[in-house]
């Protein structure tokens, strides 16, 4: 307990803790000295809250007011939070939510859908208690809530924020009307081991797009004024690391240096949180030994003292009861105590809260200022979403996937499919696109499934509104007097092949074949659905084999939320088409790609691994020792000097498919990129940090015949540092879109943001050195050039 008051302490600063007499303030500086980085922390401890509209002058007043009225009774209910809908996490079967509401326990549900579903428990928090204080509805809208778009790993592909920003704009006005003012999203983590299931819910492996991506779902969701009606509060996830488990396996331990964890995994939660996002949920991992959920160094040190965050943190669902498991804590009264003390302001679903703050506060083990600023925090998002004084939702029409809803799908779905391959096929020219007047045929378990095409975290979309591959084709090969012939083939999980001669003979009558196969979205990807193998689950390959035997050009459609290894098919199969889980106008987007319609634009945010074995894998490598050479390792390389490299001996060290790949149907020609400024000071960058130092231009060319878009990517190397830095980084993009023979101009800037790293005291600077940059359509972007950073 004495510890659990130290912590207390770190959030009240010294002078309170001293007033108080709990401990000298050399004892509470051990508490927080978990880093080098305090004092440099503590000096650039922002001088404006991140969240304006949390930080209103007259909101604050009427949160104190209302903080002065409550009993301590009062304050821990609103501290707590439970799912009375479809459970997320392991339930705890409870049916008296209503009671517990009425009686002022809970400051929050989640799970629970709908203006008549929501206002009834929201009449029993207005009407019965004595405060009238309304509730906070939140849910997981991780891609849309009634219009299911494109997975996030796949929104990421497209690098368009501003489209990722109308998809969150939409989900929140859909969000609102449904009587959720709260959503768990974005989830920002850092994705770079393809094992770990919530890689589909991520933005990538990359920092910088990463930041872009979680900007995107923070404006789109929160607009200007949480009070508007069509807006929500974000939730960014999960706080913090929880992307990076040891051996990508889910819930499991995160062991990082603290400058891995700035340099990578940080960032994206700060882009969020700068962008003005009103909720945090902490993570079920533990960092270094320490849960996330129980972290002052995360949840005190970086999140409020650097970053200034002044919003409400949640936790994830029972991880202040997981403290138990973790043994960081043998009870439930430590694990409320320690969780709150650390920063986790409300409690989901381990209800230790409710159950065992008052005894703690009463024995006096914990003061009661503690649970009056995680009150004060649930009170402002409240109070900032306007729920005083509109605490109810508006009962409206029954949803319907209007034209426009489903044009901004489309148009999503469009910009996310990657091509990773293209390849001539016999008698067609390339593989793709297809012809429209041919006998076109159909394969494989996703061609014909609504529910496969939403992915996981469907929130509260229906699969009645998905189009299918299958029904978009036929419709559009009856325009043009094609045909098509489709035959399922294989489930997605079986061992049964009685469907392949139906599809091997589809195959031999038509022109081309398409199969689609891949991971289930609902129960393959996601939350606990990490896999030790990345391969196509059941037959899937088989089925891919026997159909390839036919000979015909052959096109494969990917579905899947984990980067796949698929050796054999990246070398036998002409033409592959990633299309993550596209959502409900996934049909009509896959046909435009496939017939042509469209040219794909999408580009990968994570590697594709040739084999589960090269994971984690990223294309921002370090530099080592011994750099791999190119020795032939198809005989054993006995007493040949050149084998002690930095490689595996059955496997060549680059992905399949690297991070920014994506194919259209044209081609972009790149200039050498040409820089405004030979050198640049770093003094100079160091003083005017939001200040660029110098462009990078570059001119890209449409040269094909088509029309189409490109993610024009822009990487760049420090070439001597005095803490090693990753041979290349992406610090810049852009989407354009070019005619066949257009040309475009772009210019990218570059200045202490993109070209700082932290040396090894923690302390972010640039130092005197060459800066390499290369321009491209990928990570493997060929056109360079270089400049000069002086002292
Ligand atoms: C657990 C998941 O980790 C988190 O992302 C989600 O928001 C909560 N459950 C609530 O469903």
């Amino acid at each position: 307990m004495k510890q659990l008051r130290r912590i207390a302490c770190l959030i009240f600063g010294l002078t309170l803790c001293s007033a108080l007499g709990v401990f000298p303030a050399s004892a509470q500086l051990n508490v927080l000295e978990t880093s080098a980085s305090v004092a440099a922390a503590e000096k650039s401890r922002p001088a404006a809250p991140t969240s304006p509209q949390l930080a209103e002058k007259h909101l604050n007043e009427r949160v104190e007011s209302l903080l002065k009225q409550m009993t301590l009774e009062e304050k821990i209910g609103q501290l707590a939070q439970y799912s009375a809908g479809s459970p997320t996490g392991p339930g705890t079967g409870r049916d008296d939510y209503g009671e517990m509401v009425a009686k002022g326990q809970v400051g929050s549900l989640l799970n629970v859908v709908g203006a008549k579903r929501t206002n009834q428990f929201q009449h029993l928090a207005v009407e019965k208690t004595r405060l009238h204080i309304p509730l906070l509805f939140g849910m997981d809208v991780i891609h849309g809530n009634r219009t299911i778009f494109p997975v996030p790993l796949g929104l990421a592909a497209s690098f368009d924020p501003a489209l990722v920003e109308a998809t969150a704009q939409m989900a929140a006005a859909e969000s609102r009307a449904d009587g959720i003012q709260w959503v768990f999203s974005p989830m920002v983590d850092i994705a770079r081991d393809g094992r770990w299931g919530r890689t589909i819910e991520s933005a990538g492996e990359d920092p910088y797009l990463g930041s872009a991506m979680a900007r995107a779902y923070v404006h789109g969701y929160q607009g200007t004024d949480l009070k508007n009606p069509q807006s929500v509060a974000a939730c960014v996830k999960h706080f913090a690391a929880y992307g990076a488990p040891i051996a990508g396996r889910d819930y499991y331990a995160v062991d990082m240096s603290e400058l891995r964890l700035r340099q990578f995994y940080l960032p994206t939660y700060h882009a969020a949180i700068d962008a003005g996002a009103a909720t945090v949920m902490s993570s079920f991992n533990s960092i270094n030994g320490v849960p996330a959920s129980a972290n002052p160094f995360l949840l005190v040190q970086v999140l409020r003292h650097e970053w200034g965050f002044d919003g409400m943190v949640v936790s994830d669902w029972g991880s202040v009861g997981e403290l138990i498991n973790h043994h960081v804590v043998s009870n439930g009264p430590d694990a409320a105590g320690k969780a709150l003390t650390a920063g986790v302001d409300m409690d989901m679903e381990s209800d230790l809260y409710r159950t065992r703050l008052m005894a703690l506060v009463q024995r006096g083990d914990l003061p009661e200022s503690v649970v009056d600023e995680a009150v004060r925090r649930v009170l402002r998002v409240k109070f900032a979403l306007g729920l005083f004084d509109h605490p109810y939702a508006t009962e409206g029409p029954v949803y319907q996937p209007t034209t426009e809803k489903r044009a901004l799908a489309r148009k999503a779905a469009e910009e996310t499919f990657v091509l990773l391959k293209n390849d001539p096929a016999p008698g067609v020219g390339r593989a793709l696109p297809l012809k429209p007047s041919k006998t076109i045929a159909l394969i494989g378990p996703f061609a014909d499934s609504k529910s496969e095409m939403l992915g996981s975290w469907t929130a509260n979309g229906n699969p009645d509104d998905v189009v299918t591959l299958k029904a978009a084709l036929q419709a559009r090969l009856a325009e043009t007097n094609g045909k098509l012939i489709y035959a399922k083939g294989t489930d997605i999980l079986t061992d049964a092949s009685s469907g392949f001669e139906e599809a091997v003979n589809a195959a031999k009558q038509a022109d081309a074949v398409v199969v689609t196969l891949g991971e289930s979205g609902s129960w393959m990807t996601g939350e606990a659905a990490s896999r030790a193998h990345l391969d196509l689950p059941g037959n899937q390959e088989q089925l891919l084999e026997a159909v390839a035997a036919t000979g015909k050009p052959l096109v494969l459609v990917l579905f899947d939320g984990h980067p796949l290894a698929l050796p054999w098919a990246a070398e036998h199969v002409p033409a592959i088409l990633e299309a993550w889980y596209p959502g409900i106008e996934a049909g009509p987007a896959l046909a435009d790609i496939l017939l042509g319609t469209t040219s794909p634009s999408g580009k990968l945010v994570v590697e594709f691994p040739r084999s589960v074995g090269q994971e984690p894998l990223s294309y921002s490598q370090f530099p080592t020792g011994r750099p791999t050479g190119d020795l032939d390792l198809s005989h054993p390389p006995t007493n040949n000097p050149e084998k002690f490299r930095s490689r595996y001996i059955d496997e060549s060290n680059s992905a399949q498919w690297p991070f920014g790949w994506g194919l259209s149907y044209t081609q972009f020609a790149y200039s050498v990129p040409t820089i405004s400024a030979t050198q640049i000071s770093a003094e100079s960058a160091m003083a005017n940090h939001g200040t660029p130092q110098l462009k990078v231009g570059v001119d890209v060319k449409n040269i094909g015949a088509v029309a189409s878009s490109e993610v024009v990517q822009l990487y760049v190397r420090t070439m001597v540092a005095s803490v090693e830095q990753p041979e290349r980084e992406l610090k810049g993009f852009e989407r354009i879109t070019l005619a066949p023979g257009e040309q475009k101009h772009l210019e990218f800037p570059l200045g202490f943001e993109e070209l700082s790293f932290y040396n090894a005291r923690l302390e972010r600077v640039l130092e005197p050195t060459t800066v390499q940059v290369w321009v491209g359509g990928s990570s493997e972007a060929t056109q360079s050039a270089q400049f000069e950073i002086t002292k």
